[in-house]
Parts: C-alpha cells; structure tokens; sequence
C-alpha cells in the first residue's frame, strides 16, 4: 500500500492532501474513487475539483474531476474515464487504498442546476463519466423540489460502464426521477439503444418517457462527450432551447467532459 506523505510546505495552502478510501472498478476503463474531504471543503453539485499527484521530482499533475458526492456527505467521490496513454490516468491507476492525493482548496464550474430558468421537466443527458454531477445533484436532491419531474439519461457502449445504476433506480424509487440507461453497442440491453441526439430529434426520448420535450417546459443538461455535446446543441437550438450566459438563465447548460 502506497502511504508516502505529499509535503506541502505553501503557506496560503492552496491544495491539502486527503487520502484515499476507497477504489471501486466498473469497467476495466472505468472506476470511483473515494477520498477524505477537507475540512471547511465547500461545492455546489456540478462543481467539480482539482487533484494532483507527485511524479517524482517534477512539477504535480493536476487534473479536474467532477464531484460525485453530496456536499452533506462526509467524503468526496469522482468517477473516473483511464484515458489510454493519459499522464493522470496512468498515476491514478497505479493508486491505492491508503495512499495520499492532493485537492486543491476551492471546487469550481458552471454547471450549476440553478442557472437553468424554472421549468416543468429536467432532463439530466450525459455519456460516459459525463453521468458523473449528476450524481451529486440528486443526491443532494434540491431539484427534485424545482421540477415536477427529472430525467436522468446515460449512454453507454456497455452495460457495466452504466455507472450507479443502482444509486439511480433507488433515488426514482423514491422521488420524481426517471432513469433512463442507453447501451449503444450491446444489442438488447436497454430499451433504447441509439445516440441520446437522435433519440431526443427523433421525439422517441420523450415518447419513452411520456413527457413533452419542447423549449417552453423542459429544461436540458448536458455533459460528456464534446462531440455528443456539439450535437444535442445543434438539436436544441434547433428547437428553440436557449443557453444559459453569465447572469441570465437559459433553457440548456453544458459541460464538454473530456
Ligand atoms: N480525455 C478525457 O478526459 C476523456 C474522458 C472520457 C473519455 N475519454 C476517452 O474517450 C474514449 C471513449 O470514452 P467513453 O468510454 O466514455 O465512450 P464514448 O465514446 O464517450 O461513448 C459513451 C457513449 O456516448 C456515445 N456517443 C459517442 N459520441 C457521441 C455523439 N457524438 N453523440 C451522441 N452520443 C455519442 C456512445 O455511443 P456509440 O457507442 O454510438 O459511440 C456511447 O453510448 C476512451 O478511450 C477514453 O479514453 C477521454
């Protein structure tokens, strides 16, 4: 078990070092990562937050990950895509229970729930680890309250990349939210199988789901993959959906994942 302690010898400490508590593996490419929380650590769900690992005498790798976890859960979680030949994927890998990691001191981001303007439904879109704030929204649950109802979408290539699927059907079990996994390339595994664009052009989404998807009631999240974002925008302003600026809501937000 690798337990070496990172020094941090700055005095504004910008970042502190947490350990890790747990690593739970998904898919070969895919895992959750589950640190200890800084005291006083603050975040809004959809923020996302800063870790670093040391390489040897070199400067830290830092990368962002979005907070899975609740603010009123007592530690941070992150959902984590190994990038092939990526620097932090190959640190991350290689860690384990026990080991230190840094985080910087202040979470950040503009996926924020609350920029959308109110709505009747929300439609929660992602692929991959993009499913990953969506998480932590839930979780803390405060839109559940601003939407009669919640639809949460993730696409997947295969089944056992469908990242708390069980957290998912627990929380619709309990509230407004309807969970709507889509496997693309794993023939019968959901219902729905196509690209989260073309099921939402298509109006084969909102059939599915027994809800209008117009610009007037619905309000759209999206985040993954940056060509699939690229293309639900495309989609949306072409019905109408209007995006949210600095200061003024809108109908859709995005957040590109990679
Ligand atoms: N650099 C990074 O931070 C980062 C982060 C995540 C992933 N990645 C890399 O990206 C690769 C794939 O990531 P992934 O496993 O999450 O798969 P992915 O290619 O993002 O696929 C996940 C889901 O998104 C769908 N999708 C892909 N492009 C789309 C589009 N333009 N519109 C709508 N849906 C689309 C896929 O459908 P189809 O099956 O039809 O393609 C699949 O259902 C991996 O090799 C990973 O290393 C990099």
């Amino acid at each position: 078990m690798n337990t070496a302690a990172i020094p941090n010898t700055e005095t504004k400490k910008r970042w502190t070092a947490q350990r890790v508590l747990h690593i739970a593996s998904w898919a070969p490419n895919l895992f959750s990562l589950r640190i200890t929380k800084p005291a006083g650590f603050l975040f809004t769900p959809g923020h996302y937050a800063r870790l670093g690992l040391p390489v040897g005498d070199e400067s830290p790798i830092w990368r962002a990950y979005s907070i899975v976890t609740a603010p009123h859960e007592e530690f941070l979680e992150f959902l984590v895509t190994v990038v092939v030949g990526g620097n932090m994927s190959r640190l991350l890998t290689g860690i384990t229970e026990g080991a230190e990691i840094m985080v910087e001191s202040a979470a950040m981001g503009f996926f924020v729930a609350a920029q959308l303007a109110p709505g009747e439904t929300l439609w929660m879109l992602s692929t991959g680890s993009g499913v990953g704030p969506y998480v932590s929204m839930l979780r803390e649950g405060s839109v559940c309250g601003r939407y009669r109802k919640v639809v949460i979408v993730h696409s997947v290539r295969t089944s056992a990349e469908l990242a708390y699927t069980e957290a998912f059907r627990e929380l619709a079990a309990q509230h407004a939210i309807e969970y709507v996994p889509v496997v693309t390339r794993e023939a019968g595994a959901t219902a729905l199988a196509e690209r989260v664009p073309l099921l939402v052009d298509s109006g084969t989404l909102a059939a599915h789901v027994g809800e209008k998807f117009d610009a007037e009631t619905a309000r759209v999240m999206v985040c993954g993959n940056p060509d699939f974002t690229a293309d639900m925008r495309r989609v949306l302003s072409a019905r109408g959906f209007v995006p949210c600026r600095r200061g003024l809501s809108g109908s859709m937000l995005f957040e590109n994942y990679w």
